[in-house]
C-alpha cells in the first residue's frame, strides 16, 4: 500500500486557502536563497507556486553563491526589522563558506517559520507547543495522525543524520510516547533495529540503504530524502521490492516536497493568526 499523501497534502492546501481567503491582510512569506543554481531553486519554485495559489505573498531574495556572510546577515537583519515580512526562512543547504549555525541563530525566533532557531528547537524538546515544528518532521507526524490515533504502542526507528529532520523527529516521536530507536549511517547491524520496528523513517541520502529483508511484515516506511546521481533519482529505500512486499511506504518522486511545502504554508498561516 502506498500512503496517499497527495490527498493529505491537497486537504491541507484547501484548508489554508479557505482561511486565507477570509483575511483582509494576506500573510507575506520571505525566502532567502543563496546559490542561485542549486537544486534548491526547483524546491523554491514549488514553494512560490503554492504560495501564489494560496494568496500568500512571496518575497524571494536570491543571492549569488559568492555572497559574503556579512551581506547575507544584513539581509537577515532587514527581514528581522521589516514589518511587512511576517515570516521568513533561509533555504538550506548553504555554500560551505557560510556558517549555517550562525545564520540560523540570527533569524528572529519570532519570524522563524521553519522552526530552526535554537530557541524554537528547544521548544520541541521540552514539549512546548507554542511555536512551529520544522516542516518535514511536521508532515511525517501529520501522516501518522491521519493513519492512527496514537503512537503509544509503536516501535519506531529513525535513521538519519540531520538537525532539520532526524533530531526533531526523534523528539516529536518521544513526545508522542512512541518507543524510539535512533540510528545513523554508522550504526552497526541496523536491521536488528528495523526488523523489530512497526515504523521505519529513513533520511540519510544513502541510496538503497533500507532493503526489504530488513523489515518486519506490515511495517510502515517513510522515505524522506533522495539523491540525484547522473541525473537519476535514488531513494534511501529499495522502493520497488519493499512496495511489492506490501509494506506501507511513501511514494516515489513527484510528491516528496508537497507535504513539506504544505506545512510551510500552514506554519505561515498559523503565524499570521497568532499575530
Ligand atoms: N532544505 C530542505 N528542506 C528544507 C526546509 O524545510 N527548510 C529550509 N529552510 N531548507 C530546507
Amino acid at each position: 500500500m502506498i500512503i496517499d499523501w497527495k490527498q493529505i497534502a491537497s486537504n491541507i492546501y484547501e484548508e489554508i486557502k479557505k482561511e486565507v481567503s477570509w483575511m483582509k491582510t494576506k500573510p507575506t512569506l520571505g525566502v532567502i536563497l543563496v546559490w542561485e543554481n542549486s537544486p534548491s531553486l526547483r524546491y523554491i519554485n514549488e514553494k512560490k507556486k503554492w504560495a501564489e495559489y494560496l494568496w500568500i505573498n512571496f518575497e524571494l531574495k536570491i543571492f549569488k553563491d559568492n555572497i559574503t556572510e556579512e551581506e547575507i546577515l544584513s539581509q537577515i537583519e532587514y527581514f528581522n526589522n521589516n514589518e511587512s515580512i511576517s515570516w521568513y526562512m533561509v533555504q538550506l543547504p548553504l555554500p560551505n563558506h557560510i556558517n549555517e549555525k550562525k545564520l540560523i541563530a540570527s533569524i528572529s525566533p519570532k519570524k522563524d517559520v521553519d522552526g530552526f532557531h535554537p530557541e524554537n528547537v528547544w521548544k520541541v524538546l521540552i514539549w512546548d507547543t507554542s511555536w512551529f515544528v520544522s516542516c518535514t518532521p511536521a508532515w511525517i507526524m501529520n501522516i501518522f495522525k491521519s493513519i492512527w490515533e496514537n503512537l503509544e504502542w509503536k516501535v519506531v526507528t529513525v535513521i538519519g543524520k540531520s538537525n532539520i529532520v532526524w533530531k526533531p523527529l526523534v523528539a516529536l516521536l518521544m513526545n508522542a510516547w512512541a518507543t524510539v530507536i535512533s540510528c545513523n549511517s554508522k550504526t552497526k547491524n541496523t536491521s536488528e533495529h528495523t526488523l523489530r520496528s512497526d515504523i521505519v523513517i529513513v533520511a540519510t541520502w544513502i541510496p538503497q540503504l533500507l532493503k526489504e529483508n530488513m523489515l518486519k511484515k506490515w511495517s510502515t516506511i517513510i522515505d524522506v530524502w533522495f539523491t540525484v546521481i547522473d541525473g537519476k533519482i535514488h531513494w534511501d529505500t529499495d522502493f520497488e521490492n519493499i512496495e511489492k512486499a506490501w509494506h506501507t511506504i511513501t511514494p516515489v518522486p513527484g510528491w516528496v516536497w508537497a507535504l513539506t511545502v504544505a506545512m510551510l504554508m500552514s506554519n505561515t498561516l498559523q503565524a499570521e493568526q497568532l499575530k
